[in-house]
């Protein structure tokens, strides 16, 4: 019999909506032709496309991290601010492109707020140093007379930006990486910039980069990062990148269980350190780049396309797969950036005459817009499958959450059958249904589904209403389906 059962007291914690964030890098069309475009009839007289605005606007990501990714381990942030005409073309080696620097840090910030969004700021720890760290900082947040707060104002931002969170680098352990550093490299780097940075303003959250590959000593990056910088660190952030690369979707839908290690591994390690130096107060995990990325990868221009991704519906369920783990792991991940936004491995797809959204939007939006404030432990049973090395492993994938007034229960489950409906029971184990009951449904007629410009609706959001009372409720979830039932209780 499958069966989830809920009991609304049973609670994990808090959910931070920051795991709801984006990631924006200067590569490909993600900035120039996605979200800036001053010489479009969809520009608004910033430049900023409106059907984009509008499309992010759906997604309600509550913070985007901004320049990069690879990109910011070879940025001047000075490049991108004055005077259009003034600001200079750079070779930029991260992406073996012209970076024109007419987006810059004012535009982001001025894009950010016409979203609603905080921007998080990289600051370059590859090629760049702590004093352009520091000063772009000031920059950014300073409300004082100095030479660099007066620089903003005449660019017209008379305000401070009050840019709260800031990274230090990027995937500084890869060797893909401009200035790629060993984890103890790292460690007196971050301490450095982020005494300086904070010196500069004391509010802001220093998220740290620790690991895009588990395979290059992500504990010891940890340890040292707690010994040299406990005390100014916030976040530390992971990243990672899954696809189907062996076009085996049993094994593709396994990838819950590498989220669950990855971020148990990670947690442990916080833990140990935290115990062993006696430190109480939180650092979290923020997994400021995931995503399916597979197909537009590799070492040439053209195996890369721009990472302009293409995705289908098995995507979309590993894309809700990992709502659900970040949701289960609400304690430590306090913030998540789905990697990218715009075109470069993204949920919006754009050209010159308008957008289509990509299987994965859908999930994305399905969970922002359906999440309540605080996450449940959740017991469910149901049929199993095995892929890749795992058997056993539950067809459905299931987390749940519960507003803070405890009146409105959200449950997201995935059908990993790629056959099967699968009739379950949803139990309440205190308190009642009150009989409003709403159900969404991302689905498309098989796996491979893609949505386009010719058809941008083979994947896409069905809701419904329903009613259901007292404590037992049964629904069937459609094969390869994700699916927010939302309970009044
Ligand atoms: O998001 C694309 C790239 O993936 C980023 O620039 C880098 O941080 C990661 O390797």
């Amino acid at each position: 019999m499958n069966q989830i059962k809920i009991d609304p007291e049973r609670q994990i914690g808090k959910i931070n909506r920051d795991i709801f964030g984006g990631f924006a890098e200067h590569l490909g069309r993600h900035i120039y032709g996605g979200i800036y475009d001053p010489g479009s009839p969809l520009a608004d007289e910033n430049g900023f496309r409106k059907d984009v605005l509008a499309a992010v606007r759906r997604l309600k990501m509550p913070v985007i991290r901004y320049p990069g990714g690879n990109f910011v381990s070879g940025y001047r942030w000075r490049d991108g601010v004055g005077p259009k005409e003034q600001r200079p073309a750079r070779v930029e080696l991260a992406w073996q492109d012209i970076e024109s620097n007419h987006f810059g840090t004012d535009e982001f910030v001025a894009w950010c707020r016409a979203l609603g969004t905080e921007p998080y700021l990289v600051v370059n720890a590859g090629d760049g140093d702590m004093r352009e760290a520091r000063d772009w900082v000031e920059y950014c947040n300073s409300a004082t007379g100095s030479a660099l707060a007066n620089m903003r104002r005449a660019n017209g931002f008379d305000a401070p930006h009050n840019v709260k969170f800031w990274g230090i680098g990027n995937e500084v352990d890869g060797a893909w990486q401009i200035g790629h550093k060993t984890p103890d490299e790292y460690a007196r780097t971050y301490k450095e910039f982020a005494k300086v940075m904070r010196w500069v303003d004391p509010s802001i959250k220093l998220i740290a980069s620790v690991t895009s590959d588990f395979r290059y000593q992500p504990v010891e990056r940890t340890q040292l990062l707690f010994e040299q910088a406990s005390d100014l660190l916030d976040y530390l952030a992971v990243h990672w990148y899954v696809g189907n690369h062996d076009d085996d979707f049993a094994k593709y839908m396994t990838l819950s269980e590498f989220f669950e290690a990855r971020l148990s591994a990670f947690e442990g390690a916080i833990d140990a350190m935290r115990h062993e130096m006696g430190i109480e107060r939180p650092i979290s995990i923020a997994v400021d780049e995931w995503n399916v990325w597979y197909r537009a990868r590799g070492n040439s221009r053209e195996e890369r396309n721009n990472l302009e991704e293409r995705y289908n519906l098995e995507d979309a369920l590993v894309v809700a797969m990992h709502f659900n783990a970040f949701i289960r792991h609400c304690r430590s991940v306090q913030m998540a950036n789905i990697a990218q936004i715009v075109n470069v491995i993204a949920p919006i797809f754009t050209d010159e005459e308008g957008l289509f959204l990509q299987t994965i939007f859908h999930p994305f939006e399905l969970f922002a817009s359906n999440c309540g404030d605080i996450a449940l432990d959740v017991f469910w049973k149901s049929d199993t499958f095995s892929g890749g090395n795992y058997n056993g492993i539950r067809t459905l994938d299931v987390s749940a959450t519960i507003d803070a007034a405890g009146k409105k229960l959200s449950v997201f489950v995935v059908n990993r059958s790629q056959t099967d409906a699968i009739e379950t029971t949803v139990t309440l184990q205190s308190g009642q249904y009150k009989g409003g009951l709403r159900a969404a449904v991302v689905n498309g007629p098989d796996i491979k589904a893609e949505n386009s410009f010719e058809q941008p609706e083979q994947v896409t959001v069905r809701e419904s209403r329903n009613r259901a009372e007292g404590k037992d409720y049964v629904h069937v979830f459609e094969p390869h389906s994700v699916t927010a039932l939302v309970f009044e209780i």
